[in-house]
Formats: structure tokens, C-alpha cells, sequence
């Protein structure tokens, strides 16, 4: 007889209070100053995001301000030639992320004069617009309340929230995005989700997670991921 695994419960209202509230202090305290924090404009939001979907923040900043300079704004870019524009993008690398940016910008211009819209639904009707970058986009460019979900994002959620199960499995992921969805505040959605981002880029990131200076260990279901064991045993090793 197979049974259905019970849903896994959402944080209930103390909880998600908790955590936002450490996570913005976190933020406001910690937070990378990045020059896409810095505007609410759709097309830069835009460029960040595709840039950042596969490139390290360092990688990225250089070729975000040459980007703007050359484009600056969706009609510019529709207007280059599509191997000029796969130039431009050099070293970023994953040629597929330019040429999708700069069918945006076409279908932009042509469907929509220019002005990215701000729905969900025609967002995603965009090839190469998924959920995340619908999220983001309508979070920092429009100030809408949209959840986000990256891989950063995800393992966030996933150890403060969950600790234990697949966290690649397809139920984990939809659970996750209830997750993000449910923590999500009413204000400040913009500071929230990168806050969420640059929690998961820096402290609490894939490899080395700093526990020890986490403002969300006390109620992380994960914590902690480095156990004295664990350290003793890396110390031991590295010495022999
Ligand atoms: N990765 C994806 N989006 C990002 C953002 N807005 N800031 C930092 N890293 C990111």
C-alpha cells in the first residue's frame, strides 16, 4: 500500500516574524552594497538578474557597467546586431544568456513599446523569463510582493526551515516556494529578497556555512552544520 507523504507544515505567523526581522537587521548590518541595489529601473533589473543566473557577483560587476554603457536602455539593445551583442557579453560565457536578453529587448520594443510589463503571466510568456526572474523582476523593479527561489534562496529555506529530506526533489522545490511565499513580507520586499540572496551567497553559503556568527542558528533546523566533531576531525586531518 503506498501512502502519501503529509505535507510539510509552513513556520506559523511567530516564526516567520522572527525570521524576517533577523534577516533584515542581518541585512542592513551586512549587506553588500551593489550597484543593481541601487535602482528600481525594469531593464538594468533585467540585465543583473540574467547575468547573475550562472556568474559569480565579482564576474558580473565589470561587464554590468560596460553593458549599460553600450545599452542603456531596451530599444538600444534591440536596435545591435545580435553577434555584436554575444561580443559584448564576453567572458561571461552560456551565449544562450545574450541572445535571449536581446530577444527581450526586441519583443519588448515590439509588443510593449519599450516598457517591460509588470504581470506575472506575460512576464513568463517571455522565453527565457522563468519563475525566479518574474519574481525578482516584479520584486525590485516594481515593488510587487513576489516570492523568489534560487539556489542561494533554496538553501536558505531549506536549513533554517526543513534540515532534513531531498532538497532537490520536485515536491522540496514546490515546498520551498510555499516557504518563500510565506515569509515574504508586506514592506520592504525589495531589502527581503535580496537580504534573502546575499544571506545565501555569504553567510550561509553551499561549502562553508558560518554558523558560529549566524543570527538564525537558535532556531536553524540544520544547526549546526559544522559540529565540534566534524571540526575537530577537519583539524586533525588537515595537520596530518
Ligand atoms: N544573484 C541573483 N540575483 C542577485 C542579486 N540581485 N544580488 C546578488 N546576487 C544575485
Amino acid at each position: 500500500m503506498s501512502r502519501r507523504a503529509a505535507p510539510l507544515p509552513l513556520p506559523d505567523s511567530t516564526r516567520r516574524r522572527w525570521f524576517r526581522q533577523r534577516l533584515l537587521t542581518w541585512y542592513r548590518q551586512n549587506g553588500r552594497s551593489l550597484p543593481w541595489r541601487e535602482t528600481s529601473d525594469p531593464y538594468h533589473i533585467l540585465v543583473s538578474e540574467v547575468m547573475l543566473q550562472q556568474t559569480q557577483v565579482d564576474r558580473v560587476l565589470p561587464k554590468y557597467h560596460e553593458w549599460l554603457d553600450r545599452y542603456p536602455s531596451f530599444e538600444a539593445l534591440s536596435q545591435a546586431d545580435e553577434a555584436e551583442v554575444i561580443r559584448t557579453w564576453y567572458p561571461l560565457g552560456y551565449n544562450i544568456r545574450p541572445r535571449r536578453l536581446h530577444a527581450i529587448a526586441r519583443e519588448t520594443v515590439a509588443r510593449f513599446d519599450g516598457t517591460l510589463p509588470d504581470d506575472e503571466e506575460t512576464l513568463l510568456s517571455f522565453k527565457g523569463i522563468g519563475q525566479y526572474t518574474v519574481g525578482a523582476v516584479r520584486s525590485f523593479a516594481f515593488g510587487k510582493r513576489a516570492a523568489i527561489l534560487d539556489t542561494n534562496v533554496a538553501r536558505v529555506l531549506f536549513r533554517v526551515f526543513v534540515g532534513r529530506g531531498d532538497p532537490s526533489s520536485h515536491a522540496m522545490k514546490q515546498h520551498l516556494w510555499a516557504l518563500s511565499w510565506a515569509v515574504l513580507p508586506h514592506r520592504h520586499v525589495f531589502d527581503f529578497n535580496q537580504a534573502l540572496m546575499d544571506f545565501g551567497a555569504t553567510l550561509c553559503s553551499a561549502r562553508k556555512p558560518l554558523c558560529e556568527a549566524c543570527p538564525l542558528s537558535r532556531k536553524c533546523r540544520s544547526y549546526p552544520l559544522t559540529t565540534p566533531a566534524t571540526r575537530r576531525r577537519t583539524r586533525r586531518e588537515t595537520r596530518s
